[in-house]
């Protein structure tokens, strides 16, 4: 390649990372995810209506035909990206599954996201799964941007929901708008920096909004707002303007300020808003650390990794994806790159950009951007892939399983395909494997964030190795790794509603039944120390 090339590939890569904003979504079942994203969407011109994310009801299950389970269940397990264009920036939004189809991937998809949007349901405030995913976002210190939905319902208090938010998640809030009223009486939000009155519309819904602005100093703003709501309004603001946080870029960008917007994403209300102040808000695709250092997105060389693998997505094809997040350089379509874990040099001939239940090839992707790889068993969970010399990024870490389940085999003669089975879907990473102290107990163990995972696991099982398995339902909801190895296990005296296994490198593991038993183990063993996730295998 010659100079000149190098130098024109560079600034093409460049400013492709500079319109590139990346997020994924957390929140809890039911605050709106599939509402925002819709509207999201709409603004983008990447969905002709809003209504095409996820089918629901009985629509959903007509459209939806990726797996047999997802038929069964009416529900869409496949999380995917979804990229579209809006004010010359290029959004990937991550689509992170959530409700019973909540797994490990589900925090996976964090790992590649360079935001985070924090919806919740004015009414309801923090609740345990977007607790959860915060956990995430806050280890990899991403940007949080809090969009606080169902405005037009009764709802909580707003100073209490960023009360909450500061002393429970410890997390300093920056609102930039403000509610007038909310409800019945819900009038709209206060721009505290344009000094604006956005006003709600409840008619707007499914359409591309323009909500109409007015100066609080227009008089006409006293045509739609009532004087007692807008002074209550302007007084919390002035509570919030002697008291509050400023805009800090690096405190949005380290994780530790959350802007916050009020809104209601079924009345297409403060959408628009949330996007233009996210886009100038929002982090760009940034550097990544490996084991070379940072690596900076606008380099000459190609880099990314596998967060997310996806078996079945078509089931005309049994197909296997292997979803990686483009850290560094240009993809091209039919480039060869390295695969670290194994040395091998890969052509990617049929790159995907899968939107919703659409697949295109692509030809080409910028870091940022998510691809789709048909994945021949060749992939696993964090694998770098590269140009140039040897690149490794920080691993994906495996999160706590809370949900265990022995996995029987009815048919011993099955034997040989079940253990094949459990192996691959482990290394894949579609559950955790554990299995019993007491070795005369063979049957493993699943491990799991999410009731999915074990149901994706019985069918594949059925369906890919042709054994049948029953789950059977274990009562313990903690696992912690126990890091002293098993000499400190056995000098343990007698342990009470706690189980000892280990995990598929033989190292030790106690199953807990709930934190009250936990945290009596720990005061009775204080010496131990106790990891809540496995320890990385080098
Ligand atoms: P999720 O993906 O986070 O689980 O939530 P989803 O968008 O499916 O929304 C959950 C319910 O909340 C839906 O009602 C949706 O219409 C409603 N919703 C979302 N945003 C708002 C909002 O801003 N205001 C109000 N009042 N409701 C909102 P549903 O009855 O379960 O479904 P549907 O029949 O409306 O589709």
């Amino acid at each position: 390649m010659s100079l000149g090339t190098k130098i024109l590939n560079n600034k093409d890569i460049l400013e492709a990372v500079n319109k590139r904003r990346n997020f994924a979504i957390i929140s809890h079942p039911d605050a709106g995810k599939t509402t925002l994203t819709e509207k999201l969407l709409l603004y983008g011109g990447a969905i002709q209506q809003a209504g095409a994310v996820k089918a629901r009801g009985n629509q959903r299950k007509a459209t939806s035909d990726w797996m047999e389970l997802e038929k069964q269940r009416g529900i869409s397990i496949t999380s995917t990206v979804l990229q579209f264009e809006y004010e010359r920036s290029v959004i990937n939004l991550l689509d992170t599954p959530g409700h019973q189809d909540f797994s490990e991937d589900t925090y996976r998809t964090l790992a590649a996201a360079d935001n985070a949007v924090m919806l919740e349901d004015a009414a309801k405030g923090l609740e345990p799964q977007t607790r959860k995913l915060f956990e995430v976002c806050k280890m990899r210190k991403i940007p949080i941007f809090t969009f606080i939905n169902k405005m037009d319902r009764p709802g909580r208090e707003p100073f209490s929901l960023l009360d909450e938010i500061e002393s429970e998640l410890g997390l300093n809030t920056l609102p930039i708008n403000w509610p007038i009223g909310s409800g019945e009486e819900f009038r709209g939000v206060i721009d505290r920096f344009s000094r604006e009155v956005i006003l709600f519309d409840k008619a707007v819904r499914g359409k591309q909004s323009n909500e109409k602005r007015l100066s609080l100093e227009d008089k006409e703003v006293s045509k739609y707002v009532e004087r007692d709501l807008l002074e209550n309004s302007l007084e919390e603001l002035e509570v919030l303007d002697e008291a509050g946080s400023k805009f800090e870029k690096e405190k949005v960008f380290n994780g530790s300020l959350t802007p916050v917007f009020f809104g209601s994403a079924m009345t297409n209300f403060g959408v628009r808003p949330f996007l233009d102040s996210f886009l100038k808000m929002a982090q760009k695709p940034t550097s990544r650390n490996s084991n070379k250092g940072d690596i900076e997105p606008a380099s000459d060389e190609f880099s990314g990794f596998v967060f997310k693998l996806q078996a079945n997505m078509d089931p005309k094809h049994r197909d296997r994806v292997a979803f990686v997040r483009v850290c560094s350089g240009k993809f091209e379509k039919d480039m060869s790159v390295k695969h670290s874990r194994t040395g091998k040099t890969i052509r990617l001939s049929r790159p995907q950009k899968i939107f919703g239940q659409d697949r295109e090839v692509v030809d080409d992707a910028y870091p940022g951007d998510v691809i789709g790889l048909n994945n021949p068993g060749m992939f696993s969970i964090g694998d770098t892939l590269y140009t140039g010399t040897h690149l490794e990024y920080e691993g994906i870490p495996s999160f706590s399983p809370e949900i265990f389940s022995w996995l029987r085999n009815p048919n011993p003669s099955a034997f040989k395909n079940f253990r094949k089975g459990v192996n691959e879907l482990r290394e894949e990473g579609a559950v955790q494997i554990l299995y019993d102290f007491d070795e005369s107990k063979r049957d493993p163990i699943l491990a799991a964030v999410g009731q999915l995972q074990l149901e994706v696991v019985t069918h594949r099982l059925k369906s890919e190795y042709g054994v049948d398995a029953n789950l059977e339902a274990m009562p313990y909801q903690l696992a912690r790794w126990i890091s002293d190895g098993w000499p400190a296990i056995e000098k343990l005296g007698r342990i009470f509603n706690c189980k000892i296994v280990k995990d598929c490198w033989n190292r030790p593991v106690i199953l807990f039944k709930n934190e009250w038993n936990l945290n009596q183990f720990v005061e009775d063993n204080n010496q131990l120390n106790l990891n809540k996730v496995a320890p990385v295998v080098s």
